[in-house]
C-alpha cells in the first residue's frame, strides 16, 4: 500500500515536469517575430491585418500552447496557423507562449 502511494507521487512528479520546464520569454521574443505582424503585438509596426486576427498579447501561456498544438495536429484547422505551428517543437511553443503572455494586450498598453 505504501509503495503504491509512492508510485502515484513519483508519477505525478514526472507528469508535471513538462509544465515546470516553462517557456523562456526572451527566446520566445525572437521566435515570435513572424507572429507579431498578424497578431498585433505592441511596439511593432503592423501593416496588416486587414482581416480579423485574435490579439495574443496577455493571453494565458497555457491557452496559446494548447491552441498551437491543436493547429499543429490539425485538430483545429486553419491553413495559415497550421503552417505556422507545423514546424514548431513543444519548446518553441512554450517559449513563444511565455513571451506573448507577458506582452501588453493592446498597443496602448491597456
Ligand atoms: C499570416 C497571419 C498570421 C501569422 C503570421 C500568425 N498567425 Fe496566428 N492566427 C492568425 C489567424 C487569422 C488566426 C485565427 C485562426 C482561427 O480562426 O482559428 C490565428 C490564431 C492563432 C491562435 C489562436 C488564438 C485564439 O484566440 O484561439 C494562436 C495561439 C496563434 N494564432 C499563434 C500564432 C503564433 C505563435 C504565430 C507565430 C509563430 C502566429 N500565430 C502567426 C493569423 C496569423
Amino acid at each position: 500500500m505504501k509503495f503504491a502511494r509512492q508510485g502515484v507521487f513519483a508519477l505525478a512528479a514526472v507528469i508535471s515536469l513538462p509544465a515546470a520546464a516553462a517557456g523562456d520569454p526572451a527566446a520566445g521574443r525572437t521566435k515570435a517575430d513572424t507572429c507579431v505582424g498578424c497578431h498585433g503585438i505592441p511596439y511593432y509596426t503592423n501593416a496588416y491585418p486587414n482581416y480579423r486576427v485574435p490579439k495574443l498579447g496577455g493571453q494565458s501561456a497555457e491557452y496559446i500552447v494548447t491552441a498551437l498544438k491543436a493547429y499543429r495536429s490539425g485538430e483545429r484547422s486553419h491553413t495559415t496557423m497550421h503552417a505556422q505551428a507545423g514546424s514548431m517543437t513543444d519548446q518553441d511553443m512554450e517559449d513563444i507562449a511565455a513571451f506573448l503572455a507577458t506582452a501588453p494586450r493592446h498597443p496602448t498598453g491597456k
